[in-house]
């Protein structure tokens, strides 16, 4: 996968309308002994917090004010601005509860990822309540490549959305978290003989990506059904069907095959909703074509690519317009990051693309099915990393001090860095204490140089210790899993679900840790 290729982001873009396509230190004690630390952000499915832009300290726990203002007048010029994460109130109960996440990392004994499934549940009533809201006969398929947690799986189960899978794997997993063979959605090119075989089956829609593979589909002679995937207009990519490969589909589904032409599908790389409104007025067309000659061709899908607000607009601004390679321990990476502020995220983007130019109404009046396969976006601000902190050295740039943090697993756990970018919410330091505020870069427990978390100087607002914890906020969407392999036979780092309680946060392990 090439710079800029991260799976279902924008193409070597920052524009949400692209669519192409770290001296010596002590160990830490084991409480938190001053409280919660101040995490802000916007909550959009739950409880409001101011974004914690302006850290203060914690005056009813008596820290020290860590004064990094808003505009980050005071910080030095070889430290990035602070960009701190929107978050959802479980996880700031989460970081504000003092036992629980040394509990965890204690009965882990390494970096873990921590998945809040009542998120992901509410960021799917969103997408449903955005579908009802439009009067439009929407059905929702999680992509599962986003992320392999089987809780998420099973949420889908719960919730009544289906999955979208692209191979043997991702199938068994989500019929074995209860998702129904008719539920899933099969993406993916080329797939194998096994993987077509399972999907009609089990009765999956099937996304067709190549002739040969539907001719591969027909001679196994099973009743199927399938959508024809679209290569669109004046778009390059290596996926779907051009014109002419469109049309000697169709025909190969003649009538009496044991192949069912259910409609047809796309999916645009950047997170465009016009893009997505226009190309899926072009599939009904295809849809009232397909049906002039029999076919039932009665539900269309506009894949995933719904954005994620991961900063407020002032943090993702000062970012963009400072970026700088005194940020960063080495130089910036090439100027290829996600949109981390987006003003429509999700089941907002869902809306407009249901709203523009009359989509909805157009497809209430051909009695279409619009199906969507939002991966990230199902994913947004339900799962964090947690990494412990390993070691910590002073260093100098231009002669302004710095820390190196060392924790205690690989940047294989977030993997932007993978992609010549750089993960941008800033990940927070725990236990809160008080100290000053130190700019700090975190690198892995591994023997590469290249293999840091965070290559740019982050403002932590205390210097870390031996023992710390430090939370990466927002990871569960391709960040936490896609690039894990077990190098220098470091342990992955297993996946920890958390749940409300009235009385206090649960925990326990998902099923892929067991
Ligand atoms: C066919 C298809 N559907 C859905 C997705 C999910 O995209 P996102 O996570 O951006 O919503 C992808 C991502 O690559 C994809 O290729």
């Amino acid at each position: 996968m090439g710079l800029g290729d991260r799976p279902g982001d924008a193409v070597g873009t920052a524009s949400a309308e692209a669519h192409t396509a770290g001296p010596t230190s002590q160990p830490g004690p084991t409480t938190n002994p001053v409280g919660p630390l101040p995490v802000g952000g916007t909550d959009v499915a739950g409880g409001a917090e101011p974004p914690g832009r302006t850290r203060t300290g914690d005056a009813r726990a008596g820290t020290e004010p860590t004064a990094l203002t808003p505009a980050g007048n005071d910080r030095p010029p070889h430290c990035a601005p602070p960009m701190p994460a929107l978050t959802d109130a479980v996880e700031r109960r989460l970081l504000a509860d003092p036992l629980l996440l040394r509990d965890i990392a204690e009965a882990v004994g390494g970096p873990f990822h921590v998945l809040f499934p009542e998120r992901v549940a509410r960021n799917i009533s969103a997408f449903q309540q955005s579908f009802r809201a439009a009067g439009v006969d929407g059905f929702i398929y999680f992509g599962k490549k986003a992320n392999k947690a089987g809780c998420v799986v099973r949420t889908c189960a719960e919730a009544g959305a289906g999955v979208d899978v692209a191979s043997t794997g991702e199938l068994t997993a989500a019929l074995g978290q209860g998702v129904r063979g008719e539920d899933l959605m099969v993406t993916g090119p080329a797939k194998s003989d096994e993987l077509l075989w399972l999907a009609a089956r089990h009765r999956a829609l099937i996304a067709i990506d190549a002739i040969d593979e539907l001719d591969r589909l027909t001679a196994l002679d099973l009743r199927a059904r399938v959508l024809l995937r679209i290569l669109p207009e004046g778009v390059t990519s290596r996926f779907g069907l051009d014109r002419m490969e469109l049309k000697q589909s169709i025909q190969a589904i003649g009538a009496g095959s044991s192949i069912t032409l259910s409609g047809f599908s796309f999916h645009l790389s950047g997170y465009d909703a016009v893009a997505r409104a226009e190309q899926a007025a072009v599939l009904v067309g295809h849809c009232r074509r397909a049906r002039a000659g029999g076919h039932p061709a009665d539900i269309i899908s506009i894949g995933g690519g719904f954005g994620v607000d991961y900063l407020d607009a002032e943090s993702w601004a000062l970012f963009r317009e400072g970026l700088s390679d005194r940020w960063f321990h080495g130089s910036a990476p090439a100027d290829d990051y996600y949109p981390y502020h987006f003003p429509t995220p999700g089941a907002a983007m869902l809306d407009a693309v249901l709203a523009h130019n009359g989509l909805a109404e157009l497809l209430r009046e051909n009695a279409i099915r619009l199906a969507v396969e939002p991966g990230r976006a199902l994913l947004d601000r339900a799962g964090s990393s947690v990494f412990g902190v390993q070691g910590v050295k002073a260093r100098t740039a231009q002669d302004d001090p710095y820390d190196i943090v060392t924790v205690d697993g690989t940047s294989l756990s977030l993997s932007e860095q993978w992609f010549g970018s750089e993960y941008l919410p800033d990940p927070m330091l725990w236990p809160a204490r008080s100290g000053r505020p130190t700019p700090t870069c975190v690198g892995a427990a591994t023997c590469l140089e290249s293999d840091l978390l965070s290559r740019r100087r982050i403002p932590l607002p205390r210097r870390a210790r031996i023992g710390d914890l430090l939370v990466y906020p927002n990871t569960a969407g391709y960040q936490m899993d896609s690039n894990e392999s077990p190098f220098h036979e470091l342990p992955l780092p297993p996946k920890v679900v958390v749940r409300e309680h009235a009385d206090r946060l649960r925990w326990t392990l998902d099923a892929t840790s067991r």
